[in-house]
């Protein structure tokens, strides 16, 4: 038993002293007031949550917004790596393939002449044989000629040195075209009028482009910049080829020029057959070509690409099928 001083002490004395219903009020009161402050907590701590997860959402969008932009970086970089050094290989291998090219160019030049002397001999040789009428030699002649299809190598021979001399041609393109690597360094970089540039370059393809579209030109203002003036007119020539290779029959070919932002801007449209998106991100490649064999090196976009970083521009393509194609350089002023 403990004393009543004892319990007062201990706090039981208010549950003790009070009546039946008395009590139950007072211990509802306090439940209900024990219950309303740990709601007041869990609304507190719902909201601290809510702002979490709110804080949570917000880092993990800029988290994805990071990866986004790291992995188009990386690719970028991946693309610029792949093209300087194909780009390097190519010139290496032209430089090197250079010269053989040379002399098989040459020599096949010099053997078309001497097989049609040969072939000559042979004809004059079997008529003066007839003309002797000594069948036995003319017999055997035929026999030997037909035991050698001497007519069918006589018809073959023409075509296969045709076909090498056109061979040998469409490497020498392949050459001087990767030989513009190894050139650009070269060049004389200087202030030049890019709209200057560009008009040298339309002039040098007009012979092909008038046939096929009509050029449209809307040159702005442009200060001068320094840059490599050959290769700003070979990137031009590149493209506009380009534009009228992608036109069927006849179309239209828009060269735009600005000045904006410290860059200048040049824009490259054609309406003509377009680029499906699965290529978008292979014309830049070297040697990516659908143009049939003999027509495409698959070189030129390389090139210019080359070209424009060179100039620390940039340059964007935007395509629909069907529609026609823009391309967009910026170059910075300098
Ligand atoms: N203006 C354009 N319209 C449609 N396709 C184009 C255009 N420019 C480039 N292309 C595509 O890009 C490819 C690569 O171009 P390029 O590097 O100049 O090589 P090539 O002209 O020798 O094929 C072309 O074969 C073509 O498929
Ligand atoms: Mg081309």
């Amino acid at each position: 038993m403990i004393s009543k001083a004892e319990a007062i002490g201990n706090g039981y004395v208010i549950v003790i002293s009070l009546s039946g219903k008395e009590s139950y009020l007072f211990m509802m009161k306090k439940m209900e007031d024990t219950l309303k402050k740990n709601q007041e907590e869990l609304i507190k701590k719902n909201k601290e949550i809510d702002e979490s997860r709110e804080k949570i959402q917000l880092t993990l969008e800029k988290l994805g917004k990071t990866y986004e932009e790291l992995k188009a970086s990386q690719l970028k970089i991946l693309q610029q790596e792949k093209m300087a050094s194909i780009g390097q290989l190519a010139a290496g291998v032209a430089h090197e393939i250079n010269n053989p090219m040379a002399f098989i160019s040459s020599n096949l030049g010099t053997l078309d002449k001497y097989i049609n002397r040969l072939i000559n001999f042979i004809q004059t040789q079997s008529e003066v044989i007839k003309s002797l009428k000594d069948m036995k030699a003319i017999d055997k002649i035929e026999e030997k000629r037909k035991e050698l299809k001497l007519d069918h190598v006589i018809e073959d021979v023409k075509g296969l040195i045709a076909e090498s001399v056109d061979g040998s041609e469409r490497v020498k393109k392949i050459i001087h075209e990767l030989n513009c690597f190894s050139r650009m360094n070269e060049e004389e970089y200087k202030k030049a009028d890019i709209n200057k540039c560009i008009e040298s370059a339309a002039s040098i393809v007009w012979p092909e482009l008038k046939y096929k579209a009509t050029l449209k030109k809307d040159y702005g203002t442009l200060p001068l910049t320094k840059c490599h003036p050959h290769q700003i007119n070979q990137v031009i020539v590149n493209l506009l080829i380009n534009a009228v290779n992608s036109i069927e029959e006849q179309g239209k070919i828009t060269i735009k020029t600005r000045d904006k932002n410290q860059s200048i801007w040049i824009e490259l449209s054609d309406n003509g057959r377009g680029i499906p998106e699965g290529n978008l991100s292979k014309i830049f490649e070297p040697f990516f070509t659908t143009k049939d064999i003999g027509k495409g090196t698959g070189l030129g976009l390389s090139i210019t690409y080359e070209i424009i970083q060179r100039h620390k521009g940039d340059i964007t393509v935007k395509s629909e099928v069907g529609r026609g194609t823009t391309f967009t350089i910026r170059i910075p002023v300098i």
